[in-house]
């Protein structure tokens, strides 16, 4: 790309759209891309910010050595890694093929994963937290961040004008469409806000109380602009993203419902459409029914950040439970979700044990059951659903309460 945006004066976005892609992460549906962005500063010395995935940039290095040449340099002084995955780590390689005298900024657990993935071993500058990196007008401070989203995360903040360079932190799915900077999307609820949060509950909400960790850091210096590595740079609400990660981080759930079953020939199906039905007439204003079969982990797991209140209903299944909700309740526990109501139900023909195991991970993950669990035996008739009023009423109770705190 020939491109030549501005983030300030002397720093420039260096970043690519990959809209080929299907899952990133070979796991999570990606229908609107993402983009991989860096960030180039031309100081007294000149710095590179983190890379791109590999072959997603065109000509990468020969952009650079474009900009480069414009602000009347021609050597890169430094490559900050603030993160070693792939998605950001793809060009190093050609970095330094191309620029081998640069000097390699980052962290020992950096270094480590540098030399696992591309053998590079020389030319690094190591630095820990609090420590500064003088570029001239710009000043880099770095920031640990670890497990934001893998054990070497850091950020890189410019002193100077109160950028945060904040690795995945603030990112989200979703190409940047000409807008690069916030204040050119006109509708970024719309069109970004759902895919953000997606984004923050597949990727980093495993490590939430590790982002924090890291607003407690960041909490006494001002952040005028938010450069992450994803998504739009944002130079005039950066308060609007931090909130959403700061509540989302916080486990702070939109007062609905998400109701989540598995169902072989209908019968869950029948009982989660009847409980869905209860909840609208005990108040709930915000329901969801999904299906696990057909709604893919990435947007149940989405649902589950969303809501207070989640039921899941699974039938039995070779006496466990249907595989696609157990292959959520599995995640759900790896990702150690908090602060959730939580309604189950299921069905069984013989022995059960959609339920039975239901219930054994309401245990495990510690959410409060709002009812006891409704395992039906056999079809779902009008007299057997009934008991699944209670499961609907104590839903609506605990999320009027929430919205009375
Ligand atoms: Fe966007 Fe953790 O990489």
């Amino acid at each position: 790309m020939d491109l030549k945006v501005k983030v300030t004066d002397r720093i420039y976005w260096l970043g690519t759209n990959d809209r080929r892609k299907h899952l990133f992460e070979n796991l999570w549906p990606l229908p609107d891309g993402v983009s991989y962005n860096s960030y180039l500063v031309t100081d007294e010395k000149t710095a590179l910010l983190d890379t791109i995935e590999m072959g997603t940039g065109g000509d990468y290095v020969g952009w650079i050595e474009r900009l480069l040449t414009e602000a009347g340099r021609t050597e890169l002084d430094y490559l900050v890694i603030n993160h070693m995955e792939p998605d950001h780590s793809g060009e190093i390689g050609d970095i330094v093929r191309r620029w081998p005298q640069v000097r390699i900024v980052g962290n020992c657990k950096t270094f480590k994963i540098l030399e696992g993935y591309y053998g590079i071993t020389e030319n690094l500058v190591e630095v820990g937290e609090g420590d500064t990196l003088d570029l001239g007008h710009h000043k880099l401070q770095f920031v640990m961040t670890p497990w934001v989203h893998w054990p070497e995360t850091m950020m890189s903040y410019d002193t100077t004008e109160h950028i945060l360079f904040s690795g995945d932190a603030f990112g989200t799915f979703g190409t940047l469409d000409g807008a690069i900077f916030d204040d050119e999307i006109a509708d970024f609820d719309t069109r970004y806000l759902g895919e953000m949060r997606r984004y923050y509950s597949n990727i980093v909400g495993k490590y939430s109380n590790m982002v924090q960790k890291a607003f407690a850091k960041l909490g006494s210096v001002p952040i005028d602009t938010i450069c992450p590595l994803h998504g739009p740079v944002w130079r005039s609400e950066p308060k609007k993203v931090i909130d959403l990660y700061d509540r989302w981080s916080r486990y702070e759930a939109e007062p609905g419902v998400v109701i989540i079953y598995g169902s072989m020939y209908g019968n869950n199906a029948a009982t989660a459409d009847y409980i869905a039905r209860k909840c609208a007439e005990a108040g709930i204003r915000d329901i969801r029914v999904r299906d696990a079969s057909k709604t893919h982990l990435s947007y149940l797991i989405d649902d589950v950040w969303r809501y207070r209140g989640i039921i899941l209903g699974s039938c039995a299944y070779n006496a466990q439970m249907f595989p696609t909700v157990e292959r959520l309740t599995t995640e759900l526990l790896h990702m150690g979700v908090k602060n959730k109501a939580l309604g189950l139900f299921g069905s069984y023909s013989w022995n059960g044990g959609g339920v039975r195991n239901l219930k054994a991970f309401a245990e495990q993950i510690g959410w409060p059951l709002v009812a006891d669990p409704v395992d039906v035996f056999g079809t779902p008739t009008p007299e057997k659903l009934s008991a699944c009023d209670a499961i609907a009423q104590g839903m609506a109770t605990v999320l009027k309460n929430c919205d009375a705190q």
